[in-house]
């Protein structure tokens, strides 16, 4: 979910919705907004899209301050009734929520069992308990700490109270929130992206505190009452960055933006000599561990099974890889020397925030893996490697993931020459032959819109299969397909196939094989005749030197090691052109978020 606020001498209104249309990348579900104007609180909401909300606004409604928020649903079903923001019984307070409350049930018996709530959310019992605190006299910024200090689990809030209109009430812990600062006015927000409109100076707040915003001041404090200063930081984001131009999609511009992407990484992480460089405080974490483990999820754990190869191969570092939300309570017996990277594109995935907290408790070190300066599992781990892929809005994750394995290769490279290994190859040069080969096949649009057409325009399920390091991209391919065009895919590894899934091989049943890695070449077309004698419909994409005569796509040749920043590509379109034939929202997949900040 995501919040904003706004607080000043302009009408909010527009302020706020177009903050929201920014943070629907983080939940799209249902959204509202709260005005408050002369004639007190009005609030508006609606299930679906900001758009949606839009056709129930009353734009002649007037209001210096308001809230609002766009909703992920997690306690109570996307509706109008659930969507934020809430308010207090008697109607004084009006509050936005995001993040869970684990405690909720346990805080309605104990202090809320005569008042009636009216919304399946976890949210309302905090509304209703400021309110309730504040009705046994006591002031509301202590009424709102009181209720912060018996909420378990996160959230980030913005609270309006009719009384005192001229404060919006903030507090976080563990989800993001910022505040952002203007002349004359001041803001709030999940993520600066949605402010950028407005300011660029934003001042950070950290768990457990509370602020009081107001026009022109902006007061931190601790929940016991203590004043904090803080000054605030210029986001170096430009708002260009954020805007489609004359793309349809975001993920296509992403796409699209990967070759450039990359140049730049690579001109980041190289030095005056021209030699690829990261801070020698990681590459010592790095050397003095035993063992890596990689924490991530979704297309950020699929980076890290291919960072794996690059890690074991180059620098032979032994690496686990994690699934967050499985790591936390099935913990692997770690090895005397852990060393743990968290691997995330928004660095705000609560499910690997849980992890770094887990194990910093356990005193290990950690460096993320971030797109994001800043965000929370930056700033929590004792080290970051940027992506400096620029802002990511599409939900399904396409140049973070290729930033990603850049980034991990560049770390594997220069730990491997820091222990003094040859590895055999210029790992720069490499990359920017990647870089050009990506161009191509950007290139290649059509050809990649005609096999989505040919493939799976109809298709109710598709397979990828691949062996080593070509797997882990079609894990990748499988989960881009189905996440924007709702088509089941999965990606198996070829030789496991006839274990199990092949007996799921209908007439027709497409089958995508990639063909990158010279050692399992022959295999994996073994593999690929096997689905065909059961009626398959085969789409192979093969590299450059390993083709055959019926391969249907074939990608420039790049260094082996590198093919998964390539071989992706191809998945990518795929997937885009199979979501636009099947009339999905591409950048806004269904039941999705883009940043996942509850566990
Ligand atoms: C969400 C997104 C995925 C993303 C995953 C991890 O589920 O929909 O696209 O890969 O979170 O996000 P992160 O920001 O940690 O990389």
């Amino acid at each position: 979910c995501g919040i904003v606020g706004y607080i000043g001498n302009q009408d909010s209104k527009e302020v706020l919705l177009k903050g929201l249309e920014k943070l629907e990348y983080r939940g799209y579900d249902s959204a509202g907004i709260a005005l408050m104007s002369g004639d007190g609180v009005q609030v508006f909401k609606e299930k679906g899209r900001i758009a949606d909300l839009r056709n129930v606004v009353d734009y002649d409604l007037l209001a210096n301050t308001g809230i609002g928020h766009t909703r992920w649903a997690t306690h109570g079903v996307p509706s109008q009734t659930n969507a934020h923001p809430h308010k207090s019984n008697s109607g004084r307070f009006t509050l936005v929520h995001n993040g869970v409350i684990e405690n909720y049930e346990l805080i309605q018996n104990e202090f809320l069992m005569d008042v009636p709530l009216m919304s399946d959310t976890d949210t309302e019992i905090i509304v209703q308990l400021v309110e309730l605190f504040v009705n046994k006299g006591i002031d509301v910024e202590k009424a709102f700490c009181q209720t912060l200090e018996l909420l378990k689990g996160s959230y980030a809030i913005a609270l309006m109270d009719e009384q005192n209109p001229d404060i919006i009430y903030v507090a976080k812990n563990k989800s993001p929130l910022l505040v952002g600062i203007g002349e004359d006015f001041n803001v709030v927000a999940s993520d600066a992206l949605a402010m950028l409109q407005v300011t660029d100076q934003f001042v950070e707040i950290m768990d457990k505190e509370i602020v009081i915003v107001k026009k022109n001041e902006v007061t931190i404090k601790t929940l016991a009452g203590e004043v904090i200063e803080r000054n605030p930081y210029r986001a170096e984001l430009d708002a260009s960055d954020i805007e489609k131009g004359t793309y349809p999609h975001f993920m296509l511009k992403e796409i699209d933006e990967q070759p450039l992407v990359l140049r730049k990484i690579i001109q980041k992480y190289r030095s005056e000599k021209g030699e690829l460089e990261i801070d020698q405080e990681i590459v010592k974490a790095v050397n003095e561990s035993d063992r890596i483990y990689i924490i991530a999820a979704g297309t950020s754990y699929h980076a890290g099974l291919v960072g794996k190869q690059f890690i074991e191969k180059l620098a032979a570092v032994p690496v686990e890889v994690h699934i967050a939300s499985e790591f936390g309570y099935n913990m692997p017996l770690l090895s005397a020397k852990p060393l743990f990277i968290f691997i995330s594109q928004s660095g705000e995935t609560a499910d690997s925030r849980a992890v770094l907290v887990q194990i910093k408790e356990l005193g290990h070190k950690a460096l993320t893996i971030t797109n994001v300066p800043g965000s929370t599992l930056s700033r929590e781990a004792d080290f970051t490697l940027l992506l400096h892929a620029g802002p990511e809005i599409a939900v399904a994750s396409t140049k973070a993931y290729t930033a990603q394995l850049a980034v991990l290769s560049i770390l594997a490279e220069v730990v491997a020459r820091s222990k003094g290994k040859e590895i055999g190859f210029d790992l720069s040069r490499e990359l920017g032959i990647a870089a050009n080969a990506m161009e191509i096949l950007c290139d290649s649009k059509e050809e990649f819109e005609k096999m989505a057409h040919e493939y799976v325009s109809t298709t109710r399920n598709a397979f990828f299969i691949g062996r080593g390091v070509d797997y882990y991209v079609c894990l990748e391919g499988s989960l881009k397909l189905k996440e924007i065009s709702y088509i089941q895919a999965e990606g198996f590894a070829g030789g496991e196939l006839k274990h199990g899934t092949i007996a799921l091989i209908e007439d027709g049943t497409p089958i995508i094989a990639l063909a990158t890695q010279e050692s399992v070449n022959l295999s994996i077309r073994g593999n690929v005749k096997e689905v065909v004698a059961r009626g398959a419909n085969p789409c192979i994409i093969s590299m450059k030197g390993l083709e055959m005569a019926d391969d249907r796509f074939v990608i420039p040749e790049v260094h082996e090691l590198l093919t998964p920043l390539i071989s992706v590509i191809p998945m990518q379109l795929f997937a885009y052109y199979a979501a636009l034939h099947r009339n999905c929202d591409v950048d806004k997949p269904r039941n999705l978020a883009k940043s996942v900040t509850v566990e």
